[in-house]
């Protein structure tokens, strides 16, 4: 009898451990689109400050061009952050009343001809928009990269897997399993559950995942559905708001063997706090395990 209670109680316990480590230590400093408060987003630019500023991960959001290429942008369209306007005048398209240039309607040689610097700012004038073959070549052996698949579903309904892309991507690249390369921890993130659960089912995916929220209800983060969860993912990625607005989370998803990432810690929006760092050493304080940040140079060490 009491060796059943003991086996139960030490079967009980492993149901509970994380089956994978999101990340190889904690607290992790992440670049949140690269130093995304002092260079353009998502240019090499940005990247190569985030290695400088020692960023544990840098961080590519992924968008697919209309020949097929996985590119870091964080939009859905060139407009924001390119001179798209300026070089293709004639090609966009009516999106919900406003006129916008889609990536998915451009090649990447086309995209390749913008400018992606000189919105931020004069000196960044004539910086690219990377493809994620040179964001990693780049990053790798210096940092951990934790791509998020974006739009999926709009990808999807134009008959393309970002996720397909993204496992034959880690796969060319001889990263597509756990500690493959340990100088190059790799995570995949989603505001997608579909997209996780595809990268997971049809692709076979053992790397840890990471999902986004940007809302939830009452039962969201209630232990239930965060141990159900556990066996999707490796670690809950709440805004700093969700994390305010229910104090539990972060007992609650480590309880369950997941970890706590939030997003974004930035310079510009650091609302009660007298600054960025501040912030991040509040939340680090309350337990998270790792941090988006514009700022990686700020990040309490
Ligand atoms: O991926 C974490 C954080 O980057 C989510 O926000 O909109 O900047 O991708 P967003
Ligand atoms: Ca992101």
């Amino acid at each position: 009898m009491h060796f059943i209670i003991m086996t139960s109680v030490i079967m009980a316990h492993h149901m509970h451990e994380p089956s994978l480590k999101m990340y190889p230590k904690t607290p992790i400093n992440i670049a949140h689109r690269g130093a995304s408060a002092y260079a353009p987003e998502h240019t090499l630019a940005a990247y190569r400050l985030a290695l400088e500023m020692k960023a544990d991960f840098v961080e590519p959001d992924l968008q697919i061009t209309k020949d097929g290429v996985l590119i870091c942008m964080h939009d859905e369209t060139l407009d924001r952050t390119t001179n798209v306007k300026t070089v293709f005048p004639d090609r966009s398209r009516n999106v919900k009343g406003k006129e916008r240039w889609l990536v998915a309607d451009f090649t990447l040689a086309e995209i390749k001809s913008l400018d992606a610097g000189s919105w931020f700012n004069a000196k960044f004038a004539g910086e690219k928009v990377p493809t994620f073959q040179e964001m990693l070549d780049l990053v790798r052996g210096k940092a951990g990269i934790i791509p998020e698949t974006k739009s999926p579903e709009s990808y999807e309904s134009q008959g393309i897997s970002m996720e397909k892309l993204v496992m034959e991507f880690l796969k060319t690249n001889k990263l597509d399993q756990p500690g493959a390369d340990p100088a190059t921890p790799v995570v995949i993130q989603s505001f997608s559950q579909a997209s996780l659960k595809k990268l997971r089912a049809e692709y076979s995916c053992k790397l840890p995942l990471l999902l986004l929220y940007e809302r939830a209800t009452r039962d969201t983060f209630s232990p239930e559905n965060l141990r159900e969860l556990k066996n999707l993912v490796e670690g809950v990625g709440p805004s700093k708001l969700l994390v305010d607005q229910f104090p539990n989370l972060i007992k609650d998803s480590h309880e369950v063997g997941l970890s706590v990432t939030i997003y974004t810690c930035r310079s510009k929006q650091t609302g009660k706090f007298a600054d960025v760092k501040a912030e991040m050493k509040y939340y680090l304080k309350l337990g998270v395990d790792a941090i988006f940040t514009d700022n990686p140079d700020q990040f309490p060490r």
